[in-house]
């Protein structure tokens, strides 16, 4: 499916124009516009079964709408003859009733036939997306915690390391997805590259992924959480196979030590009121609740993808967490200006 480029990209035509999604602006504004686009094998089929389904659903609408206009139609005709005798109106109703009948009939075979071609392709869809084209080299193992998303790799060298809410994969490979959940039932749905699989407590679940071109696709939690459920979302980046082993050396080392006065006081300041749920590989900050922010600048976006990734929005994240994602695990933090400036000095070396 991915190899039909052409057709995939008349089809994103057709959506982008059918979804109001023409512009950049527009795409970005509507990151899961690409659950009806395929960017990859797994969820290619999908894709193709939604489009079909849909014109099949539409075209059901019209007829049936169609049938309804012609049966009202018709009824204020023959309510319009008032002259029938009572015998022309038995011989109507009797004819109208075998019509009817016939009509259910065909309608129910049509229907019948519609629903079982239907069920048969998503079997074979169900079958055709179960397993990789070949053994994925690469495992990550994403576990889902209320309202955010721990990521382990374990690089083909036999090293592991932890990042948060943004996985890099490299084009053209599969790659298994190894799911499972702190805390509550939670469902991992990147729509351009695979479908949905819950994440539960207690079990793993198995997924694969994989692009065919180097891209950034959003991913959500799909299963209700909690309150903030709509801001559990993550982000799939695709790259070229040389660009992301440059991403895993990146992500292997630890964190550069702090050179300049302000980031060695906003190290300290970290160390005393974050390292209780953060970690930073390389400091003493080895908390485990929370995301891994060894490398957190080198991250797009925050708190799940809620935030863009900026200096001021991360100290704005610190100081209003509660007000961003009300009830999330991250409490308000007060800082003084002078902490403030520090600790983002800090947070900035974190590439
Ligand atoms: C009581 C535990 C706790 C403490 C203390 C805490 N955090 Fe957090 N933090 C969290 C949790 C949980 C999240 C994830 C929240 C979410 O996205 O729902 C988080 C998220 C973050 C994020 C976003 C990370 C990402 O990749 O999305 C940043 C940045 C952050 N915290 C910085 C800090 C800093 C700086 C401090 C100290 C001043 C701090 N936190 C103290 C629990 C904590």
């Amino acid at each position: 499916m991915s190899g039909d480029r052409p057709a995939l990209a008349a089809l994103e035509c057709v959506a982008c124009a059918a979804f109001g999604t023409f512009s950049a602006a527009c795409r970005a504004a509507t990151p899961l516009a690409y659950f009806l686009l395929s960017a990859g094998p797994a969820s290619g089929p999908v894709q193709v079964l939604d489009w079909a389904l849909a014109a099949l659903c539409v075209g059901v609408c019209t007829v049936i709408a169609a049938l309804l206009y012609i049966a009202i139609r018709r009824n204020r005709r023959e309510s319009a003859s008032p002259n029938a005798t009572l015998s022309q109106v038995n011989v109507a109703d009797e004819r109208g009733e075998r019509t009817a009948t016939r009509i259910v009939a065909v309608g129910t075979a049509i229907s019948s036939v519609l629903l079982l071609g239907a069920l048969v392709a998503m079997l074979r869809v169900l079958a055709a997306v179960a397993d990789p084209p070949r053994a994925p080299s690469l495992t990550v193992t994403v576990t889902a915690y209320d309202w955010w998303w721990k990521v382990t790799y374990q690089t083909p060298a036999g090293a592991s390391f932890v990042t948060a809410n943004e996985i890099h994969i490299p084009t053209g490979e599969p790659v298994r997805v190894d799911l499972q959940s702190a805390d509550v039932v939670h469902a991992f749905w990147v729509p351009a590259l695979a479908g949905k699989t819950q994440a539960i407590p207690g079990q793993v679940n198995h997924q694969w992924i994989e692009a065919d071109r180097p891209g950034v696709w959003r991913g959500q939690c799909t299963q209700f959480c909690g309150p903030q459920h709509a801001h559990m979302a993550m982000e799939v980046v695709a790259q070229a196979p040389a660009d992301f082993s440059r991403w895993l050396d990146a992500q292997q080392q630890p964190a550069a030590a702090a050179q300049s006065g302000a980031a060695q006081r906003g190290e300290q300041l970290f160390d005393a009121r974050c390292s209780g749920c953060h970690a930073i590989r390389g400091t003493q900050s080895e908390g485990a609740q929370a995301p891994d922010l060894t490398h957190l600048a080198s991250r797009r976006l925050i708190a799940a993808g809620t935030l863009a990734n900026t200096s001021l929005n991360r100290l704005d994240w610190v100081a209003h967490a509660q007000q961003r994602k009300p009830e999330s695990l991250m409490p308000d933090i007060a800082l003084t200006p002078a902490e403030a400036s520090d600790l983002s000095a800090w947070l900035d070396t974190l590439q």
